[in-house]
């Protein structure tokens, strides 16, 4: 079949395209390039091809699990010194992924995940209770204060343990490591082995850091095994839970890979859709009194209960909205199963084994998809009735298949409680009404320096 060149920035000798990418804002970079070469480009970063898309229709070839499966390179394939192949890091073929999605799938459901429905509120309300108490004169700072509450629910929720982030200026040193560890990935990832000698005290910072996140996991898990627990946690699913088709149990590295993998993949993503929303609502004034009469309606001045999150369709649409604008997992990568390769959209060539990245902020505001208007966050066109209308594959914040996100319940359910717990509180304003968004890019985005204000509703003591 004929197919033509992708087409590709010119680059340097040696290093490709590696200046076309800003480090601190990758994503950024990757967008505006797309606004440049459209819906297909490639990149040579350090002789490595890698191929970008940015339309639905290319997003809808590849997440056909029959022709494309994920590959674990770059910042994430370096993770693996840290969690080996647990779930998010584990290539297609690894048989420990398997095994534990077999173990683990049963344990996101729904059932299970409604049953951490008092942790998480335990967590919130330690959320509320801060704001309330700091008063309406406080500066709030928006992602930190997200990121307590998603960290010290994952690791109640995961394995009853807890960091008490709200109780102290500084985080628990766990998460310090976390930090570290994953910034210190990303740099690998941008640096050519060559340049390895430059940095051996940030690679001794990084395998020091890696070796204590083990280690307290460790202790997590024998002390369970020593000393069991009637709990619906992750981590009684992975210490007694048996694989139905091989019957193996998960080894004791694999529920360390994945007791990690959780609190990464799961805390910095939820804390930023939450802060991110909280902007978006707060420069939109009538979705703003929307969500807020939402919770007034459904809720009123009851305690939130777990049969309130699916009566709140407004929030939900809030969320899903923020989540296409700023996906804040910004991409993922795949590439053709087919040897020697595929072709996609009828007529570029890619090859087995080279990474095809979905930049998402891009497909999400495909024009052909969302229309002219396709930059504005308005809830309204992810409401059920049109949400459900949506060509398949252009709302892909969680993944694709198999390898999407498993957490994907986990995070709903604690974003719906915690946008309409706090809605239900407080009356928000931004410090700062002129602040424009601003991103700070990991493996996942923010907003950065976005800081607003919370005041006591009328009939809260
Ligand atoms: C996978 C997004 C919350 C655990 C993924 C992927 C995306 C994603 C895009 C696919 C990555 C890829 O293909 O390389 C999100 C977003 C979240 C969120 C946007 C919140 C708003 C969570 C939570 C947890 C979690 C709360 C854990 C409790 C995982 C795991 C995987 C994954 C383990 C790997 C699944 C596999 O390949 O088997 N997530 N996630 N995520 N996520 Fe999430």
């Amino acid at each position: 079949k004929d197919t033509v060149p992708i087409p590709q920035p010119k680059g340097y000798p040696l290093v490709g395209n590696i200046t076309d990418i800003d480090p601190e804002l990758p994503i950024l970079s990757l967008q505006n390039l797309a606004k440049q070469y459209g819906e297909v480009y490639s990149l040579s970063l350090f002789g490595k091809k890698r191929v970008f898309i940015s339309s639905q229709r290319l997003m809808n070839e590849i997440c056909d699990e029959k022709r494309f499966g994920k590959i674990v390179q770059a910042a994430l394939g370096e993770l693996r010194n840290g969690i080996g192949d647990g779930l998010f890091t584990a290539q297609n073929h690894e048989e420990n992924w398997h095994l534990a999605h077999r173990v683990l799938v049963p344990a996101f459901g729904p059932l299970n995940i409604a049953s951490m429905f008092d942790d998480m509120k335990d967590i919130a309300s330690q959320l509320v209770l801060k704001w309330a108490r700091y008063g309406p004169d406080n500066v709030i700072p928006t992602t930190d204060d997200f990121t307590r509450l998603t960290l010290d629910t994952l690791a109640l929720c995961a394995m009853d343990y807890r960091f008490n982030s709200f109780y102290t200026d500084e985080m628990h040193p766990f998460i310090a490591s976390m930090t570290n560890f994953l910034k210190q990935g990303g740099a690998r990832a941008r640096r050519p082995a060559y340049m390895a000698p430059f940095y051996r005290a940030d690679d001794a910072q990084f395998f020091k850091d890696i070796e204590y996140m083990r280690k307290l996991s460790s202790d997590i898990v024998d002390r369970r095994v020593e000393h069991p627990k009637e709990t619906k946690d992750l981590l009684n699913a992975m210490v007694n839970g048996k694989d139905p088709k091989s019957g193996k149990h998960l080894s004791h590295d694999s529920i360390i890979d994945n007791m990690i993998t959780f609190l990464i993949a799961g805390h910095e993503t939820t804390s930023g859709l939450l802060s991110f929303e909280f902007y978006y609502l707060l420069k939109n004034p009538e979705a703003y009194r929307k969500a807020q009469e939402e919770v007034d309606r459904v809720i009123g001045k009851e305690s939130i209960q777990a049969h309130h999150i699916n009566e709140l369709p407004y929030i939900t649409a809030c969320l899903r909205e923020t989540l296409r604008l700023q996906p804040t997992a910004p991409a993922f990568t795949v590439t053709p199963h087919a040897e020697p390769g595929d072709v996609i959209g009828g007529k570029y060539w890619v090859g087995h084994g080279e990474p095809v990245v979905a930049i998402l902020h891009q497909v999400h505001r495909d024009p052909t998809v969302y229309g002219a208007d396709a930059d504005e966050w308005r809830p309204e066109r992810m409401l059920d009735e049109n949400f459900n209308k949506l060509p398949p594959n252009s709302w892909k914040p969680f993944g694709n298949g198999a390898r999407g996100c498993i957490g994907r319940p986990f995070a709903w359910q604690e974003a719906m409680m915690v946008t309409a717990m706090v809605l239900q509180y407080f009356d928000f304003a931004p410090d700062d009404p002129q602040y424009d968004l601003q991103i700070k890019s990991t493996l996942t985005i923010k907003p950065k320096d976005f800081f607003m204000r919370a005041s006591l509703r009328e009939g809260w003591t």
